[in-house]
């Protein structure tokens, strides 16, 4: 066996549809995560963020200006931040035309309805908590809303969610609030500082670049919050060799762009 083998036979390591499918569709929409549903892709990531009007929804940057067509609606609102705008005047903007005329009409989509569709798809969800600086009480906010739309279940939060931030004290509130919940911080601590985060996070979800295995290998000698071993997914790869590398370094999640082509390199090394 080569050692891919060797590491995918004994440890198998998932590929998460980054901001979903977001290579084949564009990304944060209804759109991104039925694509990563045809691919057969079960776990989903995405960010959260909040409107003026203090409504959660689906978006990457701060500002609503590259992935929809708002300068061209709103042109005198510049610079565009989402926290600018209601939720009213965001459902006008087109969140599709920018990355191809075929999905025209997409729209940024509120989080009730990401997680209606999420749940209709029978995905599972990496839910960043996006910039929280931003959102004082976002936190509590987003947990809420998941508990309404039926995602703080014991099997959900068993099988499908883990809330990811790049802002460790979020994910210090998310654990103290529901500490049944698993969690990630987006970033690579040093080693020794390692253990402070094992008290309240599952994962450790570094930029690929950061990865080694002596880092894995610190990860993983820790236990989590829920006294498993702690785990890393890892971001962001969309071609196979480099997706084979890392899964043979022993990283348990590769967040792509492209899950199926991550998906297929791991399954065919
Ligand atoms: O899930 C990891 C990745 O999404 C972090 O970076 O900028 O794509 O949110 P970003
Ligand atoms: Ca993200």
């Amino acid at each position: 066996a080569t050692a891919a083998q060797t590491a995918t036979d004994t440890h198998r390591t998932v590929a998460v549809a980054h901001r979903g499918a977001s290579a084949y569709a564009p990304e944060n929409t209804l759109a991104s995560i039925d694509a990563a549903h045809e691919l057969g892709i079960r776990w989903v990531e995405n960010d959260v963020q909040r409107t003026k009007d203090g409504e959660l929804v689906i978006l990457h940057d701060n500002t609503l200006a590259r992935t929809t067509n708002v300068e061209q609606v709103f042109p005198d609102r510049a610079p565009w931040n989402v926290a600018d705008f209601t939720l009213h005047e965001i459902e006008k903007l087109d969140a599709g035309s920018w990355f191809d005329p075929e999905f025209k009409g997409e729209r940024v989509p509120t989080f009730e309805d990401y997680m209606d569709e999420v749940e209709n798809n029978g995905q599972k969800l990496l839910m960043e908590l996006k910039s929280p600086e931003l959102y004082p009480g976002i936190e509590v906010q987003a947990l809420a809303e998941l508990d309404h739309a039926g995602w703080l279940n014991r099997s959900h939060v068993k099988r499908r969610l883990i809330i990811q931030s790049f802002n460790a004290d979020t994910i210090k509130t998310v654990h103290t609030v529901r500490p049944d919940i698993k969690t990630g911080f987006l970033g690579n601590p040093s080693v020794a500082d390692l253990p402070k985060y094992a008290e309240y996070c599952d994962q450790i979800n570094p930029h690929h670049k950061a990865v080694t295995s002596d880092y894995i290998a610190a990860v993983h000698g820790l236990r989590g919050p829920h006294h498993r071993p702690m785990e890393l997914y890892t971001w962001t790869i969309d071609d196979g060799p480099t997706a084979v590398k890392v899964a043979d370094l022993g990283v348990d999640g590769i967040i792509t762009n492209k899950p199926d082509v991550v998906r297929d390199a791991l399954e065919g090394s």
